[in-house]
């Protein structure tokens, strides 16, 4: 008896521990932007076929632009508890080579292991590129949670 309620708790404690959290996408995220200031691909837990495509070509994660250090001026994510997921936007405005980056991981369903990177990447030249345009309105932007009372 008390052996299966032990294993019951334990596969509690598993299924709980799996669960894609708010938290830990949080800090998915975090490692994400330092990983970009730093161009250190170390920082992020990637899984053994992790693939990576920036404006939609697939391409090897070493060569492209997250493994060069890029200084951040502003970043924001958002969370997907139910795809495992993460949406960042980064804004270097100021640095030598401006950017505007916007990334979505897919994690595994515990979150422990990045899966897939997609990035639109955009600098000079792009149409209507002007990072320290978009750096000044982002910045004013809200993304806070909508109250129910303003819904639908
Ligand atoms: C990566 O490997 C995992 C586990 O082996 C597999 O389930 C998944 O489909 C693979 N993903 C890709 C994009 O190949
Ligand atoms: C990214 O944004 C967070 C939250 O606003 C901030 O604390 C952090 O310093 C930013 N990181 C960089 C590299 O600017
Ligand atoms: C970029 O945006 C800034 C701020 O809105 C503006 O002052 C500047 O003239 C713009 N530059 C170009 C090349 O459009």
């Amino acid at each position: 008896m008390i052996y299966s309620i032990l294993l019951a708790i334990a596969g509690l404690a598993s299924q709980v521990s799996a669960a894609c959290s708010r938290a830990t996408l949080r800090e998915v995220a975090a490692a994400y932007v330092e990983a970009q200031v730093g161009g250190k691909l170390t920082l992020l837990s990637l899984a053994s076929n992790t693939s990576y495509a920036e404006n939609d070509k697939p391409m090897d994660i070493t060569k492209g632009v997250l493994s060069q250090p890029i200084a951040i001026d502003f970043n924001r994510s958002i969370y997907d508890t139910t795809q495992c997921a993460t949406f960042t936007e980064l804004t270097s405005a100021t640095s030598k080579h401006p950017y505007v980056i916007y990334t979505r991981m897919l994690l595994t369903e515990d979150a422990s292991q990045i899966t897939k990177i997609e990035s639109v990447v955009t600098d000079s030249g792009d149409w209507a590129f002007n990072a320290t345009g978009h750096l000044y309105w982002t910045r004013q932007e809200k993304w806070d949670p909508i109250p129910e009372s303003q819904l639908g």
